[in-house]
């Protein structure tokens, strides 16, 4: 397999995941696919202007479905987005449709790389993908809370004064409503955050902490409040996750994966911290949660089964 990354769907996301890709010379080959034949010749036009500014050569071009075939990788941006006052569950029956015509285009081309899927909802649209595709669960998997995740450590980290990287934090269940944060996991650099926010000289309270976790779960909104749409954050999210499969990392990672009895459910993407490397997702972490996280869990799980019921699959 070469070290070639497909993108289907040239809108924000895509471009804002392919900018940040040429930015760390993620990949040796990447191919932009666009039902918007034009827009996708463009943006590739426009991305190889900066490869005399890039870390590394890489070879950029619009292309077909055919052009699959040997990728490391795909993945699927495409889709219809947020408008205001919509949730991400609000786009099922469009993207579902939307998902199934590229799934058969891929098939055809004989692809046998890792799936990864960026279209709302999430986690449903990489089950979707997962079952019209037929591929290896591990193979095919979604962002899931890998944003969520990464805005937790951020808004922690300017609480905490304390480097982002630094944050051991992570958002489980949907990427959407119903998300929650597993905070008895959570932990600045080698302090658990519980046990900072129950010390009385503490820069952060437990009521800090619920109000950082609803801050986490809205504030997708809030930029579609003020630009119509969120493409940086997801960008590099997915580069991450590129650069897990492609440099066999054996990230720790919230993607969405496919639980197999995982915290005693099956039949299900949902986004739980997993180890990714080249075969896609190794290992999903089964974490004995505390009993409140486990009923969230169970809740956003629940709500993801009931709309998968809703498909014609
Ligand atoms: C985000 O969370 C809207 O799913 C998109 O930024």
């Amino acid at each position: 397999m070469k070290n070639k990354v497909v993108i289907v769907g040239t809108g924000m996301v895509g471009m804002s995941y392919a900018y940040s890709m040429l930015n760390q010379g993620t990949c040796e080959e990447l191919v932009l696919i666009d039902i918007n034949k034009e827009r996708a010749l463009g943006e590739a036009i426009d991305l190889n202007h900066g490869l005399s500014f890039a870390p590394r050569k890489m070879k950029i071009y619009s292309g077909e479905y055919s052009d699959c075939k040997d990728a490391a990788i795909i993945c699927i941006t495409a889709g219809a987005i947020q408008v205001e006052g919509e949730t991400r569950l609000d786009l099922l029956q469009k993207n579902t449709k939307i998902m199934k015509s590229i799934i058969t285009e891929i098939k055809k081309s004989g692809f046998n790389g890792i799936l990864l899927i960026a279209s709302n909802p999430v986690d449903i649209m990489t089950y979707v993908a997962w079952k019209l595709s037929g591929y290896d669960k591990s193979k095919v998997i979604g962002s899931g809370t890998t944003l969520d995740s990464a805005r937790l450590r951020y808004t922690l980290s300017e609480r905490l004064d304390v480097n982002p990287k630094d944050i051991n934090a992570y958002v489980m269940g949907e990427h959407g409503d119903s998300q929650f944060v597993a905070w008895s996991y959570a932990l600045s650099g080698v302090q658990p955050i519980y046990q900072i926010a129950s010390r009385k000289d503490s820069k952060i309270s437990f009521e800090d902490l619920a109000q950082i976790e609803d801050e986490v779960k809205n504030i997708a909104y809030k930029i579609i409040e003020c630009k119509n749409s969120t493409y940086y954050g997801i960008g590099m999210a997915l580069t991450k996750i590129t650069t897990a499969i492609l440099e066999n990392e054996n990230s720790v990672l919230t993607v969405s994966s496919y639980l197999n009895g995982e915290y005693d459910n099956n039949d299900v993407y949902i986004a739980v911290p997993s180890i990714v490397n080249k075969d896609g997702v190794r290992e999903v972490i089964h974490l004995p949660l505390e009993k409140n996280e486990k009923e969230k869990l169970d809740k956003s799980i629940a709500i993801m089964k009931e709309n998968i019921n809703t498909l014609n699959l």
